[in-house]
């Protein structure tokens, strides 16, 4: 069985790990993958976004079976001019990709019926939202409706700030065309919560949660980054919150996009807070997290591959997605400066015995060696009994792993150590 894979991060890499564990699976094509898939996938210099040359690609190989993993060429509709070429995927098409691709549409949506969020306004006129912020409560949530490579939420804890961003966004298009309408929303506080869902559209079924750690520095300090570690399970995930979760927030959500006519398939992701009024959603993603993946993938005791294919045809069942009772962390080592300047280029050394516990974001292959290529440059994740023997061999692992410049935050799982302590 031949399977394409469309991405080239850490996320892809780790799809890709598991799918191969399939022994039906006889070659894996990346898209455009990176230095590091390609010791375990075949990387075919084609970018996520060129979605005529995907579909090409794939009718040439006889593929026969495609995960879109990236928001961006969901957003843009692979899936749907794939399934066109007879070619079955794994991912919403389009229309319901909208769910991520704008907040506007999730925000109305979750208005619509009933699924908790945090309250909020649009606007598409920018002088109306300065005038709006006048007298909004402050701190306040500045968002830009589309896509914005996850730069475009902007916390408020100043009026000034507020409008400032308002202006960025709707005066300067700082994110082009993402940033023609806005929302603004109720400042929300709690711990925050990732989970992954498997839905074939009928059912849904949760993954292990877990908890990301968005800041660059210690602490939760510093600028957002694309996610410099992973934890999972998350311990404010509890089965009272997981109960109240499938009730008003997963199974709602599903039945609303049926609803709307807009079916999801794939892996539909919630991104929550657990506030004092109970669970709300932060976000929605229409897709695999990253660095989540990195740490859900290597619980997951079932088949991912024969998963995904059932979320394809209509047949997913709870049964078929089991996960094992451990934990997991995952630690990312980026290149020093990111996510702002940063060099590259330099070469990286993994002992070969952890190579399957490593995850590349950002590297490029040279006569066999890898180099560092990008901000994130890879994951390396642990599975062990406890999550404070999880966290630690995590940093086992990076302490083996070394590169010129490597930056790696210090204290993933350390909020998550000391909440299961409580
Ligand atoms: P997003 O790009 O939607 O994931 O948002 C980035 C981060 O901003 C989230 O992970 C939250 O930490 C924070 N955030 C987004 N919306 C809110 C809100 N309404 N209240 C508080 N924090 C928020
Ligand atoms: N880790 C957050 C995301 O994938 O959007």
């Amino acid at each position: 069985m031949k399977v394409l894979v469309v991405g080239g991060g850490g996320r892809e890499h780790a799809i890709i790990k598991k799918i191969k564990e399939n022994p039906a699976v006889t070659e894996i094509f990346a898209l455009p993958g990176n230095g590091g898939i390609g010791k375990d996938a075949v990387c075919v210099n084609i970018g996520a976004k060129d979605i005529s040359a995907i579909a090409a690609f794939a009718c040439e190989q006889g593929v026969d079976y495609a995960v879109v993993a990236p928001d961006d060429p969901l957003v843009l509709g692979c899936v749907d001019v794939l399934e066109e070429k007879g070619i079955p995927c794994f991912g919403p098409r389009a229309n319901a990709a909208i769910l991520e691709g704008s907040k506007v549409f999730a925000k109305n949506l979750m208005k619509k019926y009933h699924i908790p969020t945090a309250r909020y306004e649009v606007f598409q006129d920018m002088e109306a939202a300065l005038q709006y912020l006048e007298t909004a409560p402050i701190p306040t949530v500045v968002k830009a409706d589309g896509l914005a490579l996850g730069k475009g939420v902007l916390i408020a804890q100043t009026r000034q700030e507020a409008m400032d961003a308002v202006r960025d966004m709707m005066q300067a298009h700082i994110f082009g065309k993402s940033g023609d309408q806005i929302v603004i929303e109720e400042f929300l506080t709690g711990p925050e919560v990732s989970v992954l869902t498997f839905t074939d559209g009928k059912t849904v079924v949760p993954m292990v949660s877990s908890m990301d750690h968005k800041r660059a520095g210690d602490g939760d300090t510093g600028l957002n980054t694309g996610g410099m570690g992973t934890v999972a399970p998350n311990p404010y995930y509890t089965e009272a919150v997981a109960k109240r979760c499938m009730e008003e927030i997963f199974l709602p959500t599903i039945q609303a996009m049926n609803a709307e006519g807009r079916t999801f398939r794939g892996c539909l992701y919630f991104g929550l807070m657990i506030t004092p009024d109970g669970p709300k959603v932060i976000e929605y993603n229409c897709r695999f997290g990253d660095p989540e993946t990195q740490v859900v993938l290597p619980l997951l005791k079932s088949d991912l591959l024969t998963i995904m294919q059932a979320t394809t045809n209509g047949t997913l069942t709870q049964d078929m997605v089991q996960f094992s009772e451990e934990n997991a962390c995952c630690v990312i080592l980026a290149s020093k400066g990111y996510p702002t300047a940063y060099e590259k280029g330099f070469p990286i050394t993994i002992p070969p015995e952890i190579w399957d516990k490593v995850y590349v974001a950002g590297a490029s292959q040279k006569d066999g060696r890898l180099y560092t290529n990008g901000g994130r440059v890879l994951g390396v994740t642990a599975v062990a009994d406890s999550l404070e023997e999880a966290v630690r061999q995590a940093y086992a692992m990076a302490d083996q792993i070394h590169f010129e410049n490597a930056y790696r935050r210090s204290d993933i799982g350390a909020r998550a150590l000391q909440a299961g302590r409580k």
